[in-house]
Protein backbone atom coordinates (compact mmCIF):
# COMPACT_ATOMS: atom_id res chain seq x y z
CA UNK A 1 0.00 0.00 0.00
CA UNK A 2 1.02 3.15 -0.94
CA UNK A 3 -0.10 5.42 2.21
CA UNK A 4 0.76 9.11 1.60
CA UNK A 5 -0.07 11.20 4.76
CA UNK A 6 -1.56 14.91 3.91
CA UNK A 7 -1.99 18.13 6.00
CA UNK A 8 -5.63 18.35 5.45
CA UNK A 9 -8.28 17.44 3.70
CA UNK A 10 -7.68 19.83 0.54
CA UNK A 11 -4.68 18.13 0.51
CA UNK A 12 -5.71 15.12 -0.21
CA UNK A 13 -8.39 15.81 -2.67
CA UNK A 14 -6.25 17.95 -4.85
CA UNK A 15 -3.96 14.55 -4.78
CA UNK A 16 -6.89 12.60 -5.41
CA UNK A 17 -8.02 14.44 -8.47
CA UNK A 18 -4.56 14.86 -9.87
CA UNK A 19 -4.50 10.91 -9.79
CA UNK A 20 -7.42 10.79 -11.89
CA UNK A 21 -6.25 13.52 -14.18
CA UNK A 22 -3.27 11.75 -14.78
CA UNK A 23 -5.09 8.53 -15.57
CA UNK A 24 -7.49 10.11 -17.88
CA UNK A 25 -4.87 11.95 -19.47
CA UNK A 26 -3.00 8.40 -20.33
CA UNK A 27 -6.38 6.71 -20.78
CA UNK A 28 -9.17 9.13 -21.87
CA UNK A 29 -12.03 6.30 -21.87
CA UNK A 30 -11.13 4.79 -18.47
CA UNK A 31 -13.69 3.27 -16.24
CA UNK A 32 -14.10 4.65 -12.77
CA UNK A 33 -15.30 3.11 -9.96
CA UNK A 34 -16.72 6.39 -7.92
CA UNK A 35 -17.98 6.77 -4.06
CA UNK A 36 -20.18 9.21 -2.53
CA UNK A 37 -20.46 10.24 1.20
CA UNK A 38 -18.79 13.46 2.54
CA UNK A 39 -15.13 12.47 1.81
CA UNK A 40 -15.33 12.46 -2.12
CA UNK A 41 -17.19 16.07 -2.21
CA UNK A 42 -14.29 18.56 -2.08
CA UNK A 43 -12.60 15.55 -4.48
CA UNK A 44 -15.37 16.27 -6.94
CA UNK A 45 -15.15 19.91 -6.79
CA UNK A 46 -11.73 19.79 -7.45
CA UNK A 47 -12.35 17.36 -10.51
CA UNK A 48 -14.98 19.90 -12.03
CA UNK A 49 -12.59 22.81 -11.30
CA UNK A 50 -10.09 21.27 -13.84
CA UNK A 51 -13.10 19.86 -16.47
CA UNK A 52 -14.15 23.23 -16.83
CA UNK A 53 -10.22 24.46 -17.29
CA UNK A 54 -9.99 22.00 -19.88
CA UNK A 55 -7.15 20.18 -17.61
CA UNK A 56 -9.58 16.99 -17.63
CA UNK A 57 -12.06 15.51 -20.06
CA UNK A 58 -14.74 12.52 -18.89
CA UNK A 59 -16.16 12.42 -22.29
CA UNK A 60 -14.96 8.64 -23.05
CA UNK A 61 -15.07 7.60 -19.35
CA UNK A 62 -17.44 5.03 -17.80
CA UNK A 63 -18.18 5.44 -14.23
CA UNK A 64 -19.36 2.18 -11.31
CA UNK A 65 -20.61 3.86 -8.33
CA UNK A 66 -20.08 1.26 -5.48
CA UNK A 67 -23.80 1.61 -4.01
CA UNK A 68 -27.20 2.82 -3.67
CA UNK A 69 -30.30 2.36 -1.44
CA UNK A 70 -32.89 -0.01 -2.45
CA UNK A 71 -35.96 1.85 -1.57
CA UNK A 72 -35.17 5.25 -2.56
CA UNK A 73 -36.21 6.15 -6.53
CA UNK A 74 -33.10 7.80 -8.78
CA UNK A 75 -35.13 10.98 -8.52
CA UNK A 76 -35.17 11.30 -5.40
CA UNK A 77 -32.71 14.26 -3.44
CA UNK A 78 -31.40 11.35 -0.91
CA UNK A 79 -30.19 8.87 -3.97
CA UNK A 80 -26.90 8.02 -4.81
CA UNK A 81 -27.71 8.92 -8.51
CA UNK A 82 -29.23 12.58 -7.26
CA UNK A 83 -25.60 13.18 -5.40
CA UNK A 84 -23.47 12.09 -8.41
CA UNK A 85 -25.72 14.47 -10.50
CA UNK A 86 -25.46 17.18 -8.46
CA UNK A 87 -22.16 16.96 -7.22
CA UNK A 88 -20.33 16.01 -10.51
CA UNK A 89 -22.12 14.47 -13.38
CA UNK A 90 -23.82 17.27 -14.43
CA UNK A 91 -21.08 19.50 -13.81
CA UNK A 92 -18.67 18.29 -16.04
CA UNK A 93 -18.79 16.41 -19.54
CA UNK A 94 -19.61 13.45 -18.71
CA UNK A 95 -22.33 11.48 -21.17
CA UNK A 96 -24.97 10.74 -18.83
CA UNK A 97 -25.67 6.95 -20.61
CA UNK A 98 -21.86 6.32 -19.34
CA UNK A 99 -22.54 6.40 -15.75
CA UNK A 100 -23.81 3.64 -13.81
CA UNK A 101 -25.12 2.51 -10.44
CA UNK A 102 -26.45 -0.43 -8.89
CA UNK A 103 -29.97 0.82 -9.08
CA UNK A 104 -33.17 -1.14 -9.61
CA UNK A 105 -34.53 0.39 -12.57
CA UNK A 106 -38.51 -0.09 -14.04
CA UNK A 107 -39.61 -2.12 -10.77
CA UNK A 108 -36.79 -4.70 -11.36
CA UNK A 109 -36.28 -6.94 -8.51
CA UNK A 110 -33.42 -5.85 -6.21
CA UNK A 111 -32.27 -9.63 -6.58
CA UNK A 112 -31.08 -9.02 -9.95
CA UNK A 113 -29.60 -5.97 -10.03
CA UNK A 114 -26.08 -7.49 -8.29
CA UNK A 115 -25.31 -9.86 -11.60
CA UNK A 116 -26.47 -7.53 -14.00
CA UNK A 117 -24.41 -5.32 -12.67
CA UNK A 118 -21.30 -7.11 -12.25
CA UNK A 119 -21.85 -8.28 -16.30
CA UNK A 120 -22.15 -4.47 -17.02
CA UNK A 121 -18.99 -3.91 -15.09
CA UNK A 122 -16.93 -7.01 -16.98
CA UNK A 123 -18.14 -5.92 -20.68
CA UNK A 124 -17.27 -2.27 -19.90
CA UNK A 125 -13.93 -4.03 -19.71
CA UNK A 126 -13.27 -4.01 -15.69
CA UNK A 127 -12.51 -1.16 -13.56
CA UNK A 128 -9.23 0.82 -14.02
CA UNK A 129 -9.48 2.83 -10.48
CA UNK A 130 -11.99 2.54 -7.83
CA UNK A 131 -12.54 5.63 -5.52
CA UNK A 132 -13.31 4.26 -2.13
CA UNK A 133 -14.23 5.74 1.48
CA UNK A 134 -13.92 4.08 4.36
CA UNK A 135 -17.03 3.80 6.89
CA UNK A 136 -16.03 4.41 10.75
CA UNK A 137 -16.76 0.45 11.61
CA UNK A 138 -14.39 -0.06 8.06
CA UNK A 139 -17.17 -0.61 5.41
CA UNK A 140 -16.01 -0.13 2.07
CA UNK A 141 -19.02 1.05 -0.56
CA UNK A 142 -21.36 -0.70 1.92
CA UNK A 143 -19.85 -3.91 2.91
CA UNK A 144 -20.79 -3.96 6.30
CA UNK A 145 -18.46 -5.50 8.72
CA UNK A 146 -18.65 -9.84 8.66
CA UNK A 147 -19.30 -9.18 4.62
CA UNK A 148 -17.92 -12.03 2.87
CA UNK A 149 -14.55 -11.27 1.40
CA UNK A 150 -15.18 -12.53 -1.82
CA UNK A 151 -18.57 -11.07 -2.35
CA UNK A 152 -20.18 -9.33 -5.13
CA UNK A 153 -22.59 -7.02 -5.70
CA UNK A 154 -25.98 -7.88 -4.14
CA UNK A 155 -28.27 -6.32 -1.52
CA UNK A 156 -26.97 -5.45 1.99
CA UNK A 157 -28.58 -4.32 5.11
CA UNK A 158 -27.04 -1.36 6.87
CA UNK A 159 -25.71 -1.57 10.40
CA UNK A 160 -27.78 0.02 12.79
CA UNK A 161 -24.25 2.90 12.84
CA UNK A 162 -24.36 3.49 9.49
CA UNK A 163 -28.02 4.30 9.63
CA UNK A 164 -27.47 6.44 12.16
CA UNK A 165 -24.12 8.20 10.31
CA UNK A 166 -26.30 8.75 7.35
CA UNK A 167 -29.78 9.82 9.02
CA UNK A 168 -29.15 13.46 8.65
CA UNK A 169 -29.71 13.36 4.91
CA UNK A 170 -33.18 11.85 5.61
CA UNK A 171 -35.55 14.63 6.82
CA UNK A 172 -38.51 12.08 8.05
CA UNK A 173 -35.87 9.43 9.66
CA UNK A 174 -38.67 6.59 8.82
CA UNK A 175 -37.89 7.47 5.11
CA UNK A 176 -34.49 6.38 5.61
CA UNK A 177 -32.82 3.18 4.23
CA UNK A 178 -32.12 0.04 5.75
CA UNK A 179 -30.92 -1.89 2.65
CA UNK A 180 -28.78 -1.37 0.24
CA UNK A 181 -27.27 -2.71 -3.35
CA UNK A 182 -23.40 -2.76 -3.13
CA UNK A 183 -20.63 -3.74 -5.36
CA UNK A 184 -18.90 -6.85 -3.03
CA UNK A 185 -15.69 -6.75 -1.97
CA UNK A 186 -14.29 -9.18 -4.33
CA UNK A 187 -15.80 -6.70 -7.52
CA UNK A 188 -14.22 -3.93 -5.24
CA UNK A 189 -10.78 -6.09 -5.39
CA UNK A 190 -11.03 -7.14 -9.44
CA UNK A 191 -10.24 -2.87 -10.21
CA UNK A 192 -6.74 -2.66 -11.23
CA UNK A 193 -6.09 0.38 -8.98
CA UNK A 194 -7.83 1.29 -5.56
CA UNK A 195 -7.54 4.96 -4.40
CA UNK A 196 -8.91 4.93 -1.17
CA UNK A 197 -9.23 8.95 0.48
CA UNK A 198 -10.09 8.88 4.67
CA UNK A 199 -9.93 12.74 6.56
CA UNK A 200 -10.95 13.00 10.02
CA UNK A 201 -10.17 12.05 13.64
CA UNK A 202 -13.14 9.91 13.26
CA UNK A 203 -11.56 7.47 10.81
CA UNK A 204 -8.51 7.74 12.52
CA UNK A 205 -9.63 4.19 14.14
CA UNK A 206 -10.68 2.41 10.92
CA UNK A 207 -7.56 3.50 9.16
CA UNK A 208 -5.59 1.79 11.27
CA UNK A 209 -7.14 -1.32 11.56
CA UNK A 210 -7.26 -1.95 8.05
CA UNK A 211 -3.88 -0.69 7.27
CA UNK A 212 -1.72 -2.07 10.37
CA UNK A 213 -4.58 -4.80 12.03
CA UNK A 214 -5.41 -8.48 10.86
CA UNK A 215 -7.12 -9.33 7.83
CA UNK A 216 -10.56 -9.62 8.80
CA UNK A 217 -13.69 -9.22 7.53
CA UNK A 218 -15.00 -7.32 11.27
CA UNK A 219 -12.27 -4.72 9.34
CA UNK A 220 -13.70 -4.96 5.56
CA UNK A 221 -11.24 -2.35 4.26
CA UNK A 222 -8.14 -4.57 5.59
CA UNK A 223 -8.96 -6.66 2.47
CA UNK A 224 -7.03 -4.06 0.96
CA UNK A 225 -3.81 -5.75 2.54
CA UNK A 226 -4.10 -8.06 -0.21
CA UNK A 227 -4.18 -5.76 -3.32
CA UNK A 228 -1.44 -5.26 -5.43
CA UNK A 229 -2.46 -1.74 -6.27
CA UNK A 230 -3.56 0.72 -3.47
CA UNK A 231 -2.91 4.06 -2.98
CA UNK A 232 -4.14 5.63 0.83
CA UNK A 233 -4.69 9.85 0.62
CA UNK A 234 -5.06 10.46 4.77
CA UNK A 235 -4.74 13.95 6.35
CA UNK A 236 -3.08 13.83 9.57
CA UNK A 237 -6.28 13.68 11.25
CA UNK A 238 -7.19 10.49 9.62
CA UNK A 239 -3.45 9.13 10.10
CA UNK A 240 -3.33 9.98 13.72
CA UNK A 241 -3.42 6.11 15.24
CA UNK A 242 -1.01 5.06 12.84
CA UNK A 243 1.83 3.19 14.60
CA UNK A 244 4.14 3.34 11.40
CA UNK A 245 3.11 6.40 10.94
CA UNK A 246 6.58 7.93 10.36
CA UNK A 247 7.61 4.63 8.26
CA UNK A 248 5.01 5.76 5.90
CA UNK A 249 6.24 9.24 6.08
CA UNK A 250 10.07 8.35 5.28
CA UNK A 251 8.73 6.08 1.99
CA UNK A 252 7.30 8.89 0.54
CA UNK A 253 10.40 11.40 0.74
CA UNK A 254 12.22 8.14 -0.67
CA UNK A 255 9.87 8.04 -3.27
CA UNK A 256 10.59 11.99 -3.96
CA UNK A 257 14.00 11.53 -3.83
CA UNK A 258 14.04 8.85 -6.46
CA UNK A 259 12.11 10.69 -8.99
CA UNK A 260 14.45 13.28 -8.25
CA UNK A 261 17.01 11.30 -9.28
CA UNK A 262 14.93 10.43 -12.19
CA UNK A 263 14.69 13.54 -13.22
CA UNK A 264 10.56 13.34 -12.86
CA UNK A 265 9.87 16.15 -10.72
P1 LIG B 1 -18.26 9.41 4.54
O1 LIG B 1 -18.61 7.89 4.26
O2 LIG B 1 -17.36 9.82 3.43
O3 LIG B 1 -19.58 10.10 4.51
O4 LIG B 1 -17.60 9.46 5.87
C1 LIG B 1 -17.58 7.03 3.91
C2 LIG B 1 -18.14 5.65 3.79
O5 LIG B 1 -19.10 5.32 4.52
O6 LIG B 1 -17.62 4.87 2.98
Amino acid sequence: MDIIILKDSEQVAITGSRHIQNLLGTKPDAVLGLATGRTPLALYKKLVSACEKKMVSFRDATTFNLDEYIGVRPEDMQSYRSYMRRELFENIDIRPNNTFLPECVDGESPFDVGPRYEERIRAAGGIDLQVLGIGQNGHIGFNEPTSSLRSRTRIKTLTRETVANNRQYFDDPDSQPQLAITMGIATIMDAREILLLATGDEKAEAVQQSIEGPLSSLWPASILQMHERVTVLLDESAASSLERRDYYRWVQDQKQLLLVQKGDT
